[in-house]
């Protein structure tokens, strides 16, 4: 069944298959927020059901009648028991994880009931569909008491086609968002982030009509500064229709014709100013169908690599890069929105970075939009994280099912570059099929990114130099090697980076996807206290120093932008549940180290806008 799901998904005529209970998740739809939508963002009622009461009954059977929370009941005599009321119980807000809106969650991990009326007066005629930008980490949705379906991963949007189950009046969406940690789930039970719960991102109503314009992709073909290939996929009983494409600014117009699956496909010249961090030219691309139009703003590019090189736009780029988490800026809680995504984006370009690694899971469409706009390329990753279990083939559909989602979603952003499968996971067998099949995957869906992961190097002492290298399997699949070291900090002194050699036996780029060290802000004493800023800047600048003389590398994206909440910290007065790796305090505070990075970001950047590569070996 879900095979099929997938199967199809790949052909391009998305069907999303889950769930026994008969209910499915309808085709992502591409770009929501330019369609007929209306906002249920705002306060929701919620229940905090640490035992699942709503869901199961004493006997941990499924509930199905009034006593279960999704029927939102109410006693209709005095005498009537009923144990829950979503209306005297308090409201958070969507978006929004649950922990940083009421101390008594921060550490909550269990499952918290949500609770949405709303009335909708949409276009009878068409068709209605509820968007969520991603809820963690299980989200089992109700509509009027009927099960609509579950969808499981915290990063990735999902909706639900409600057309035939949607009334004028009166209706209430109810969510059981649950983001108990299992070992079997991606990402497992052991991360380096907070496991913020809650419906993170917005939810949306849709109306669109009976046959619409389900998903699209534009790109320049691999390796062409003119070649545009593409698709269109319609959605709805008329799939066999004409489509017209328009892109007012290229002067371009065509139209082509959809097949009896709904799908035209795309192919034509064209002479675009090209997409690049100096020059984020968007093109307003204008897509309609008979009874449906949708506009999108892309830029063209081509990314490739050639040996050692990446290449955008067919010239040897370096990429400036920092990683961040999805943690809001200067407030408490998960990042989500357009204002989060520019103030973190150009905390980066004030940094110096042409690149941002979005760590270590899908961050939310805004801020894949808001690159786009400020000429930011990106990293990508979903969260096969540290020790997934490499033998549960429902562990593995769940990661394939977060990619398919994750690259459904951003396939028209330029700025999205490099698709990444995986962070530090140990070599095994087991391990090494599962990760070759998520390249796979990535390869086989998208053929103009490059597909990437980050591994860990190898270090081999010679008298009093140390040769590090990448002994990775995986490496002989990946089209640009990322590699995480933390000499400095959980390896070695910052110094002992100067006896570092590195070597590779891959004739491809390589980022250093992660190194760094913690320091608490307006901590200061000598180069070799830890915590101390700075330590953490002389350990920059062995870094740097040590980056500069690796002949392969093209990018590097430090340990991380800002302190970000970690329940692996427990340090009292230093860390305090925070990783303190930041180059920034979560307020914005700039540390030492943020100015050595700044100074070799700018040298980088001068440099090779003189040589027009930098470290390319020419
Ligand atoms: C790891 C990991 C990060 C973590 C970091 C650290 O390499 O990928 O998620 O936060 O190191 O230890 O600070």
């Amino acid at each position: 069944m879900r095979k099929l799901g997938r199967l199809l998904a790949a052909v391009g005529v998305a069907a999303f298959i889950s769930f026994p209970s008969g209910a499915q998740i309808a085709p992502l739809i591409a770009n929501v927020t330019a369609r007929h939508a209306v906002s249920l963002n705002g306060d929701w009622q919620v229940i905090v059901d640490p035992y699942d009461t709503g869901y199961l009954d004493y006997r941990a059977t499924p509930l199905d009648n009034n006593n279960a929370f999704f029927k939102n009941y109410k006693p209709k005599s005095k005498s009537e028991l009923v144990e829950y009321d979503f209306d005297k119980s308090g409201q958070l807000k969507v978006p929004g994880d649950w922990n940083t809106q009421r101390e008594s969650l921060l550490f909550y991990e269990g499952s918290v009931w949500y609770k949405r009326s709303f009335d909708y007066s949409g276009d009878a005629n068409g068709r209605v569909f509820l968007h969520f930008g991603a809820a963690n980490y299980i989200a089992d949705v109700y509509l009027n008491g009927q099960k609509l379906g579950r969808h499981e991963g915290g990063f990735t949007p999902f909706d639900f086609e409600i057309t035939d189950k949607v009334k004028q009046q009166a209706n209430f969406v109810v969510v059981r968002v649950n983001n108990s940690r299992a070992k079997d789930q991606v990402p497992t039970t052991n991360t380096d982030w907070w496991n913020y719960g809650g419906i993170t991102r917005p939810v949306t109503l849709l109306t669109v009509p009976k046959t619409f314009i389900q998903d699209y992709l534009m790109q320049l073909e691999k390796g062409s500064s003119r070649h545009v290939k593409g698709w269109v996929q319609l959605n709805g009983p008329q799939l066999q229709q004409k489509i017209t494409l328009k892109i007012p600014e290229a002067k371009f117009s065509q139209t082509y014709e959809t097949d009896s699956n709904g799908r035209a496909e795309i192919s034509f010249d064209s002479n675009f100013s090209l997409w690049s961090p100096e020059n984020p030219k968007l093109y307003e691309v204008e897509i309609a169908a008979t009874a449906d139009r949708v506009t999108e703003n892309i830029g063209f590019r081509s990314i490739e690599t050639r040996g050692a090189d990446i290449l955008l736009n067919g010239k040897p780029i370096f990429l400036r890069g920092i990683n961040i988490h999805e943690e809001a800026p200067l407030r408490p809680g998960r990042a989500w929105s357009e204002e989060d995504a520019r103030t973190l984006l150009t905390w980066a370009k004030e940094l110096g970075c042409n690149f941002v690694r979005l760590a270590h899971y899908p961050h939310n469409e805004a801020m894949l939009r808001m690159a786009d706009r400020l000429g930011i390329l990106v990293w990508a990753e979903v969260p096969v994280y540290w020790t997934i279990q490499w033998e549960n083939p429902e562990t593995l559909r769940n990661a394939q099912n977060q990619l398919q989602e994750m690259m459904t979603r951003d396939r028209n952003r330029a700025a999205l570059i490099i698709y990444s499968v995986a962070n530090e996971t140990p070599i095994s067998d087991a391990r090494n099929r599962f990760i070759r099949q998520l390249i796979a995957e990535a390869h086989s869906n998208d053929t103009t990114r490059l597909v990437s992961a980050a591994l860990q190097s190898h270090e081999e002492r010679h008298d009093d130099r140390v040769q590090v290298s990448i002994q990775d399997p995986l490496a002989n699949d990946l089209d640009v090697l990322g590699n995480n070291e933390y000499i400095g900090w959980y390896v070695h002194l910052p110094a002992d980076a100067d006896k570092m050699d590195w070597s590779s036996a891959y004739n491809k780029p390589l980022i250093m996807s992660e190194f760094g060290g913690d320091a608490l802000f307006g901590f200061h004493g000598d180069e070799l206290t830890r915590w101390t800023e700075e330590y953490q800047a002389n350990l920059y600048e062995h870094q740097i120093a040590m980056l500069k003389r690796i002949p392969f590398l093209r990018g590097s994206t430090p340990w991380i932008l800002k302190d970000f909440r970690s329940p692996r910290r427990t340090l009292p007065g230093i860390e305090d549940y925070f990783n303190r790796k930041g180059l920034m305090t979560d307020h914005g505070d700039k540390k030492k180290a943020f100015f050595v990075l700044q100074t070799f970001y700018e040298e980088v950047q001068t440099t090779q806008s003189q040589q027009s590569s930098y470290n390319t070996g020419k």
